[in-house]
């Protein structure tokens, strides 16, 4: 199995191009299913989870030609509509594809999603939506089976007691090709919300509310959609705000490329708290680390967007570690998203956990050591915390971050880290 090593303690600098968002291209991927059309997507990231959803539309059909950051999708071939558990397992976000396969061919079978490291991660809402658009909705055998009424999905009033992204992205594929006029009250506003509002609305599907809470679609009564433009996916926030940390842990000077400002404004008002500073020119940023290398404390509380995403949580959480005094950071997401909690406290944190509030002490030095990635910001997290280590650090169990972020070792390597894979 493959494990990086990791040399702690240089500090970094260079520029460092942001690569398309995992979780906007894959439910962008999904919504091919849609159209009886190639669809053409670029700015793809290069990580695991994207060439998983590929495989899974390849296995019911699809016509998938997948090359670099570019993919052409044909959903024109599809002929099953059941997305086999061997794929679901490896992919959670596989369940994007229950609203689209549902809504073009009136039926399908899509594994349950099993357990998950942070968390119970229900799919209560994705299932309450289709049902208020009329599908049948019956679990058997670790499958959810839906069926549509005769004619297809109609739209309906879905109002979703939690804010959910992928229940909202289910329910926005669904109603894309619904009959009548679908409303979502307490739609997710992610900006992978808004990318995929935007590629409906660019095959003609009428779409308003988009980046807000109250969504209204009007379908297309049944009618696949033919996407006219290539998709271009929308820069990686997470990835960009990982990058940040990693300037700001290792008390670095580093530029990032292609980022989309407005969409990491919660993380960069926590840095500058923590006594960062930053030059914004365009699409690229530059972090400056504090004048005299002492990073403050910083309090977090984790919420849907534009709150700060609990994906930075595990990731702020290590550069909290070396700060000045003590930081509180709440998980109000995830129930279990901790797992790095023990694990960086391995390499000399101080963390101390209470319920869903972490209490970060602040520690003068992080030392290497050997640890294991349990889940994919974890593992970034714990990345982040070596460099700044003094000494090895030997991570193992990188497929998780292999799932999502492109070229971690690549692009740190550039910035000057001493990062190696290894096998053993
Ligand atoms: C998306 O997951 C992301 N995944 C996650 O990114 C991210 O952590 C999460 O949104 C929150 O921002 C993708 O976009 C592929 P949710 P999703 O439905 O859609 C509860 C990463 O590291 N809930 O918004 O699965 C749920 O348990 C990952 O890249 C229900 O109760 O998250 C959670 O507490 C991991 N019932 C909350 O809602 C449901 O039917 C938010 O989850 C659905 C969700």
């Amino acid at each position: 199995m493959d494990y990086l090593e990791i040399e702690g303690g240089r500090r970094l600098s260079g520029t460092v191009r942001i690569s398309g968002a995992k979780n906007s291209a894959l439910p962008v991927i999904a919504a091919t299913l849609l159209s009886d059309h190639p669809v053409v997507m670029e700015n793809l990231p290069d990580v695991v989870d994207i060439r998983t959803l590929l495989k899974l539309l390849t296995i019911l059909g699809a016509n998938v030609e997948h090359e670099g950051n570019r993919a052409v999708i044909d959903c024109g071939s599809v002929n099953s509509t059941r997305a086999v558990y061997e794929i679901v397992a490896q992919m959670r976000a596989s369940i994007l594809v229950l609203g689209p396969l549902l809504s073009r061919f009136g039926e399908c079978e899509v594994s349950l999603p099993g357990g998950c490291a942070i968390g119970q991660r229900p799919i209560d809402l994705h299932l309450k939506a289709l049902e208020v658009m009329g599908a049948t909705i019956e679990i058997k055998g670790g499958y959810v089976h839906a069926i549509a009424p005769e004619g297809g999905l109609h739209g309906g009033t879905i109002v979703f007691d939690k804010v959910s992204v992928g229940a909202t992205e289910n329910t926005l594929m669904a109603a894309a090709l619904a009959h009548g006029t679908t409303k979502i009250v307490n739609a997710a506003r992610e900006p992978e919300i808004v990318q995929l509002c935007q590629m409906l609305a660019a095959a003609g599907v009428s779409i308003d509310g988009v980046g807000t809470g109250r969504i209204t679609i009007e379908g297309t009564g049944g009618k696949a959609l033919r996407f006219p433009d290539p998709v271009r996916i929308i820069p990686d926030r997470i990835e960009a705000g990982t990058y940040l940390c990693a300037g700001a842990i290792t008390r670095s000077t580093i530029t990032l490329e292609d980022v989309e400002i407005e969409h990491i404004q919660s993380m960069l008002d926590k840095l500058e708290g923590m006594g960062c500073s930053f030059e914004i020119d365009g699409n690229s940023i530059t972090i400056f680390p504090p004048e005299d290398g002492r990073l403050k404390e910083v309090n977090i509380v984790t919420a849907e967007y534009p709150g700060f995403p609990t994906d930075m949580q595990a990731q702020f959480m290590a550069v909290a570690t070396l700060a000045e005094g003590e930081s509180l950071i709440e998980e109000r997401l995830f129930e279990n998203r901790f797992m790095h909690v023990s694990e960086l406290n391995r390499l000399g944190a101080d963390i101390w956990l209470k319920g869903n509030v972490a209490a970060v002490r602040p520690v003068d030095e992080l030392y290497g050591a050997d640890v294991m990635a349990t889940d994919l910001r974890a593992s970034s997290a714990l990345v982040l915390a070596a460099l700044a280590a003094r000494g090895t650090t030997r991570i193992r169990r990188i497929y998780h971050l292999d799932r999502g972020y492109d070229d971690l070792q690549g692009k740190l390597s550039k910035l000057g880290a001493s990062i190696t894979r290894l096998h053993e």
